[in-house]
This record gives structure tokens, sequence and C-alpha cells, in this order.
């Protein structure tokens, strides 16, 4: 298969990227570094990775990697939307709202952009996978300092809802899939998932073109998370956040 992944210079993105090319499909990836890079000049010992350096908040990189992949007879069966920033935006009390921007414009504006740019290529062909890498956050935004990070995720969220609603009559061959994770290689976070072992499912979704639209896994993430969404934000604010917090502050 042909698969586009952003995000392929570290984390997840990374992990897919070189599971996908031992397992032979090509992969053309991006990121914001360069090709001279270490973690990308890496990947150039798999035959079939292709590499574009694109930032996603800008609109003359996405255009030019749509027009890439046009003019290099790649159609791609699989997107896999993967990059994102997960920075904190209120830290001190203060909500940083240029980081703030910066985050919508990565998880969701940027994601969304490069979707618009390569649909109508799956449009054509009438078949393909865009899965986009989410987040249980998208379902409670429960993470420390975070304002930006939940509501990117599940704008992400409700994109993929839109379009399989759109197009899911006239294109019944294209697949939306929204997956996702629990905290992942996070050691001060309880049920912290790696990244193969979430890659590997993913890898099976992608393979075996499962017919679900959304994956929040693992299970116990998505169980712990429903059962936040019963408590009120008062008493998580007061009860959860703010401890943590405070411990924080001790620590340093
Ligand atoms: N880590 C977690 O705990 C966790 C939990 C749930 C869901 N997720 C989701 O899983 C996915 C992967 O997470 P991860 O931990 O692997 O993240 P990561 O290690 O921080 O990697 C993020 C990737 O996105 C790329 N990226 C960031 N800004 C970009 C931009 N403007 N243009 C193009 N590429 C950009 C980065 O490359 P450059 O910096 O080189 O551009 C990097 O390759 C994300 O969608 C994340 O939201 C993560």
């Amino acid at each position: 298969m042909k698969i586009v992944i952003t995000g392929v210079s570290k984390g997840l993105g990374r992990y897919l990227a070189i599971e996908l090319l031992r397992l032979g499909h090509d992969v053309w990836g991006i990121s914001r570094k360069e090709r001279e890079h270490s973690e990308i000049k890496n990947l150039f010992q798999y035959p079939n990775f292709i590499y574009s350096a694109c930032d996603l908040t800008s609109e003359s990189h996405i255009s030019r990697f749509a027009e890439e992949i046009a003019g290099r007879n790649f159609p791609v069966d699989v997107l896999v939307l993967n990059a994102a920033l997960m920075g904190n935006d209120y830290v001190n009390g203060v909500w940083d709202f240029e980081k703030f921007r910066e985050i919508m414009e990565v998880n969701f504006m940027g994601a969304a952009n490069l979707t618009a740019k390569l649909l109508p290529s799956f449009q054509q062909r009438e078949k393909g996978i865009i899965l986009g890498i989410s987040s249980i956050s998208s379902i409670r935004a429960l993470l420390m300092d975070k304002i930006a990070y939940a509501p990117s995720k599940s704008a992400l969220n409700m994109m993929f809802e839109s379009l399989r609603l759109q197009l899911g009559y006239s294109y019944p061959g294209i697949r939306f899939i929204t997956f996702n994770p629990g905290p992942l290689e996070q050691r001060d976070q309880i049920f912290s998932s790696s990244y193969s072992h979430i890659g590997r499912k993913i890898i099976s979704i992608i393979e075996n073109n499962k017919y679900k639209d959304i994956y929040t896994y693992p299970l116990m993430s998505s169980i712990i998370y429903k059962v936040f969404q019963l408590i009120p934000d008062r008493f998580i604010a007061r009860y959860i956040i703010q401890p943590r917090r405070k411990h924080k502050e001790k620590q340093k």
C-alpha cells in the first residue's frame, strides 16, 4: 500500500513508519525536520521510504507537498494524520494564546488542510483510509496545564464524523477512522501504553481494513475517561487538578 504519515521524526509516527516499511509498504513521511536530520536520514535505509519536510501550519508547504505527491504518481491508499503538538498553553496562571493557536493550527487545521488537499484523489479512486490519530483527551480534558490540546482533538474527531456523514453514501469505499489512544510512553500516568502496543493495533486496522469508525484504546483508559465524564468539572478542578498543580510546584 502507499501510505502517507505525518510526524515521522519521532514517537508513534516514527514507529508506524518503520514497521510499515518493514512490512513492505511504501511510506511517504513528513515532519518539519530537514531530510539531513539524523532521525530522518536513518529512515532512508528503507528503499521504500520517501520524505518531505513540511510544516503543517504553512499553507504553502502543504500545497507544495500535495503537488509533489501528484507529480510523483503516488496514489495514496492510507493517510495517517499523526503529527501533533502537546505542549502546555496554561502555565503559572497565564493562558498563552499564541501557543494555543499553534496547537490548534497543527493538530486540527493542518490535519484538515492536508485532508482537503488529498481528498480529491481518494474520491477519484473511490477508496482508501484516512486515519486520524486523536486522543482520549477528546473525551475529557483532564491533562494538566493544557487548554488547546483537548479541543484540537475533539474538533478533529468531529471533522471525521462530518466527513463520514457527508461522503459516506457517495463514497462508501473511503474510510474515515479516528483512533483515540490513552497516554503513551508516560511514566507518570497510570495505564500508559507503549508506542509499539498502540502502533501494532493501528497497523492491524490498516492492513485488515477493519470496519469500525472510532477506536478508543486501550479499554482501561477508555473506561476511566468515560467514568470521569460523569464527575462534575468543579470536583475534578478541586480534587484532582489543583492538588497535582500544588504537588508540581512543591517539586520545583
Ligand atoms: N504522547 C501521548 O501521550 C499521546 C496520547 C494520546 C494521543 N497522542 C497522539 O498520538 C500522536 C503521536 O504522539 P507522539 O507522542 O508520537 O508525539 P511526538 O513524539 O511529539 O511526535 C509528534 C510528531 O509531530 C510532528 N510535528 C509537530 N509539529 C508539526 C508541524 N507543524 N508540521 C509537521 N509535523 C509536525 C513532529 O515532528 P517535528 O517536530 O520534527 O516537526 C513529530 O514527528 C499525536 O497525534 C498525539 O496527539 C499522544
